[in-house]
């Protein structure tokens, strides 16, 4: 392709005389036609493209700013050449398959988590090379130093991943000589390219944060029309999120850095607009979506039953239904047959969510889906609260060492947003194991704010991942009934 197009300019430059340059036109438009492997945009003036049908070549003087357009169609070439130069054939476009219209690159890449850009008119996707090409940039468009941005398209950037690098190729930029390959594959749905790097797979407040609810809100518009492409391709979380995928798209996702086609789309986004934690800011949201819509969409996607949580009555043999998730390791209940116990003295019909059932998504989601009130104590599980019903009670049981903040908003005010009552149940001193590690003067008790001050790392260490929690029996029962009677009616 560069090698054509150089050869071309140094024929037309040794032929010297303008009438030699026009003569060889013919011919070259000849080889475009054959070969059919001149890049495909343009840099035509608006009042051109009227008369350019099906190709056109540019030629721009070395020594002034005047465009000259040669053009027509295959079989008539129309010559349009206001002023001739001896040597300079810079650039031969041809716009045959393509709307000859400029190409639109816009990025925000000021936002502290995200880095994110859209781009329509001729973009070509070469996955395996990370690159995009957005070929003959309009002048509005967003203008990186020499033409090249690289951006992490990863919700949290901070996280790491593969840089995608976006080059683009305009009339008036210079310094870069970016040489746009040919589409191998064109496609004529929109794209969005986004990163599974980091800690997906295992961590599925991550998955959700980072992806789902990201990836909702980029991509929901386009109604399934829309190609997704992955980069640092993460294959257990691509299954364990399969059901979303496909309700999202109905192609299947292309495994980015693995890929060798180079595909052309009329319109890419690269990164994922992520808000607050598992929140949407309708505000923020390009189409202006909220939770509800989110939720709405999750619904459909794994045939939720429930939109509503219905009250039981309390005279019937219909218990109101409540899902207990369950920790391993850290922050577990360490009195949990008691607690169990007491939910269903209570009245509740309890499902008790160890790690195991939690594991399988779609089939974890009906089970939420089918309860009233989901309790667990703060950690990725909780994030199963989506697909609870409308109006159903979340419990969230915060450990000691003043983590309520972390609480509220990781899980308190995004239930919040998705319609659910929230109630929070803070671990009292007496209720945490960090009493038998730690005397009760020291300061993970009487300060635990000096700890916060230390960074998280402390914080993570003692609070989050140090301790479990015994609860107070007779404070969780009563708990319990309270929220027992606001599911039930008399
Ligand atoms: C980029 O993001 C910032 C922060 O959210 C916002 O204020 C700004 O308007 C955005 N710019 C564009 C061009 O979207
Ligand atoms: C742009 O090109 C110049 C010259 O090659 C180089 O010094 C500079 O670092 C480049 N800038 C970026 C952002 O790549
Ligand atoms: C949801 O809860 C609100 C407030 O408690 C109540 O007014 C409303 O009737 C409930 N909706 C349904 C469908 O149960
Ligand atoms: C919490 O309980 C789990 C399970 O019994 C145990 O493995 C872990 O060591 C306990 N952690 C602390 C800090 O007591």
């Amino acid at each position: 392709m560069k090698a054509l197009r150089n050869d071309s300019s140094k024929k037309l430059a040794r032929g010297g005389a303008a009438v030699a340059a026009l003569f060889l036109i013919p011919l070259l438009i000849l080889v475009v036609l054959n070969t059919d492997s001149l890049p495909q945009l343009t840099r035509l003036r608006e009042s051109s493209i009227t008369q350019v049908s099906d190709f056109f070549i540019s030629i721009r003087p070395k020594t002034s700013n005047q465009v000259q357009y040669l053009g027509g169609t295959k079989e008539n070439v129309v010559q349009t050449v206001t002023q001739v130069s001896d040597e300079t054939v810079h650039k031969v476009y041809s716009s045959s398959d393509v709307a000859a219209r400029r190409s639109k690159l816009s990025c925000n890449v000021t936002r502290a988590g995200m880095d994110i850009c859209a781009m329509e008119g001729d973009v070509r996707v070469h996955g395996k090379s990370a690159t995009v090409y957005v070929v003959a940039a309009s002048h509005d468009s967003y203008r990186p130093e020499n033409g090249t941005v690289s951006i992490l398209p990863y919700a949290r950037k901070t996280d790491g991943g593969t840089k995608v690098t976006i080059r683009l190729s305009a009339p008036d930029v210079t310094t870069d000589d970016i040489n746009p390959p040919r589409c191998t594959v064109t496609h004529d749905v929109p794209a969005v390219v986004f990163s599974t790097t980091c800690c997906y797979s295992t961590n599925f407040f991550h998955a959700t944060d980072d992806t789902i609810i990201p990836l909702y809100n980029t991509a929901r518009e386009y109604d399934g029309h829309v190609q997704l492409l992955v980069t640092d391709y993460d294959h257990k979380l691509m299954f364990k999120l399969r059901h979303f995928l496909a309700a999202l798209s109905i192609y299947p996702v292309i495994d980015f850095n693995a890929d060798d086609a180079v595909r052309c789309f009329p319109l890419v986004r690269v990164g994922l607009e992520r808000h607050e934690e598992l929140r949407i800011n309708p505000a923020l949201s390009r189409k202006g979506y909220a939770m509800k819509d989110f939720r709405d969409f999750l619904r459909s996607a794994y045939s939720l039953k429930h939109a509503w949580a219905t009250p039981a009555h309390q005279s019937s043999s219909q218990r109101p239904r409540l899902v207990m998730v369950l920790r391993r390791g850290s922050r577990v209940i360490t009195n949990e047959a008691e607690a169990i116990a007491t939910v269903t003295e209570v009245g509740f019909e309890l499902v008790a969510a160890a790690p195991e059932m939690v594991r399988d998504m779609a089939t974890f989601a009906h089970v939420v889906n089918s309860c009233n009130v989901m309790v667990g104590v703060h950690g990725a599980g909780l994030t199963n609260l989506m697909f609870l019903p409308n109006n159903a009670t979340f419990m969230q049981i915060i450990p000691w060492g003043e983590i309520k903040e972390i609480g509220w908003n990781e899980f308190g005010h995004p239930s919040l947003d998705m319609g659910l009552r929230y109630v929070e149940y803070e671990i009292s001193a007496e209720e945490t194991t960090l009493k038998d590690v730690y005397p009760k003067d020291h300061d993970v008790f009487t300060d635990p704010l000096s700890i916060h001050k230390q960074g998280f790392r402390p914080v993570w260490e003692i609070f989050l991942n140090g301790q479990n929690v015994t609860l107070d029996m007779d404070r969780f029962r009563g708990v319990m009934q309270q929220i027992y009677q606001s599911v039930t009616i008399t």
